[in-house]
């Protein structure tokens, strides 16, 4: 029996303010669910179409799945959000890219017929829940993966400075002044009020504020600044505080559709999915894993980089992100490329950061009309890489 596969289309995509991990992040005294559920309101409201009821699955990415980010999240937030007993919910782990998994795995369930509606998302509350807390690896695992660097992704980061060198400090610095200068410009032109969600908190003098910006950008960063700081991982290594990505907390959210569905409620679409792929490498160097994931995304679709007119990659660490560009054939200036700033700006709440590049992407091509194409990216810890590839739908 022959089956065909259904168009898949992105609705909406809403994210919180990412703010910095720790007693004096704007978070924290917020937890990771609150977070989710500030989505989940919002885009209800934002979408009157999309009713609760509607919604099939609420698949959610999350990295480290205990304390409030554990008992399957995914599962819980919609009734948090007041939705009732009815919308079913599971939990997924591909670490950094957790969300945009959640994302690429909804599109496979409509587009295989499961599903009409989804609603995807990721939360990572990483001062709540740090990076690593409570694992336990197998005693073979760093034999397997390479060494113990491969569990510090900071190191993972050193090693690409070590093994390309071509890559320097110098390169790694100018690019993250960029995103920083990029994320300025959008911020200041009012970019981000279109997907930020206003979430009230209390503060830690128990006064409540409501939080609608990042709290992460650097704008005053300076190539002096930058040159100043000492690395962090490595004795006279090449990776700092300011060509990492920050330690942060905040969530993201999508609502997936059949092209179908969405004509017959009269929505209008942002993007259409065109691809998806994932791909594995040397875990000790995890942020080369974009190339072969894109360019796998690239061959399923029967595109090429020349096509694709936004690029939204995650940027870990400076060099990987310099690496990627430079193996998939882009200069580290290329206009189509994080074009309001990246991670290295905003900060990387491990899972929330693929649906942020999701929403970036569908109102970057809401700007960019010319572009018929882009793609979403991310390295991701253990040395995997996860790409989709969208049409925009707002031409
Ligand atoms: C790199 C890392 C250890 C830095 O942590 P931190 O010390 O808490 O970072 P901070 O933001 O407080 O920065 C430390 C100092 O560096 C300086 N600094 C940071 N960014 C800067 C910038 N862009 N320009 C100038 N100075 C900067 C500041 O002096 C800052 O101190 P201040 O806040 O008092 O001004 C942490 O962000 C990290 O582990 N990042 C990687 C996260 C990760 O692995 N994610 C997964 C990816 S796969």
């Amino acid at each position: 029996m022959e089956k065909k596969l259904n168009e898949v289309v992105v609705i909406d995509g809403v994210r919180t303010a990412f703010g910095k991990a720790g007693e004096k992040g704007i978070f924290w005294k917020t937890r990771a669910d609150d977070l989710a559920v500030a989505l989940l309101r919002a885009l209800i409201q934002r979408n009157p179409k999309v009713l609760p009821d509607r919604i099939e699955d609420s698949i959610w990415g999350v990295t480290n799945q205990v304390k409030e980010q554990g008992g399957t999240l995914g599962r819980s937030v919609p009734m948090l959000a007041d939705w009732g007993w009815e919308v079913p919910g599971c939990s997924i782990d591909r670490m950094c890219a957790s969300g945009l998994t959640a994302i690429g795995f909804g599109v496979g369930y409509i587009a295989t017929g499961m599903a009409d509606c989804l609603l995807t998302g990721g939360v990572e509350h990483m001062g709540h829940v740090p990076m690593g807390f409570m694992r336990d690896p197998h005693p073979l695992s760093e034999a397997v993966m390479g060494g113990p660097s491969a569990f510090n992704m900071g190191m993972t980061a050193e090693n690409i400075h070590a093994r390309f060198p071509e890559f320097t400090r110098e390169k790694a610095d100018r690019y993250a002044l960029s995103s920083q200068k990029k994320a300025d410009s959008a911020i200041q032109a009012g970019k981000m009020k279109q997907m930020i969600v206003p979430v009230e908190v209390e503060r830690a003098d128990g006064t409540r504020v409501v939080i609608e910006k990042d709290q992460q950008p650097r704008p005053e960063t300076s190539m002096e600044s930058l040159a100043g700081l000492k690395s962090v991982f490595k004795e006279n290594g090449q990776v700092t505080a300011g060509n990492a990505s920050g330690l942060n907390d905040g969530a993201g959210a999508v609502v997936l559709m059949s092209e179908k569905k969405a004509e017959a409620l009269g929505l209008e679409p942002k993007m259409r999915w065109v691809a998806t792929a994932v791909a594995a490498v040397d875990p000790t160097i995890m942020g080369t894993a974009p190339v072969p994931a894109t360019l796998k995304a690239l061959d399923k679709a029967g595109l090429t980089m020349g096509d694709l007119g936004v690029i939204e990659i995650n940027e870990a660490f400076a060099v990987q992100a310099l690496y990627c560009l430079d193996r998939l054939g882009l200069g580290e200036e290329d206009p189509r490329v994080n074009i309001w700033g990246g991670s290295l700006a905003f900060g990387h709440p491990l899972a929330a950061s693929g649906p942020r590049l999701v929403t970036f992407l569908m109102n970057l091509f809401k700007e960019n009309a010319d572009a018929r194409y882009g793609l979403t990216t991310m390295c991701v810890g253990r040395g995997q890489g996860y790409s989709i590839i969208w049409e925009n739908m707002q031409r």
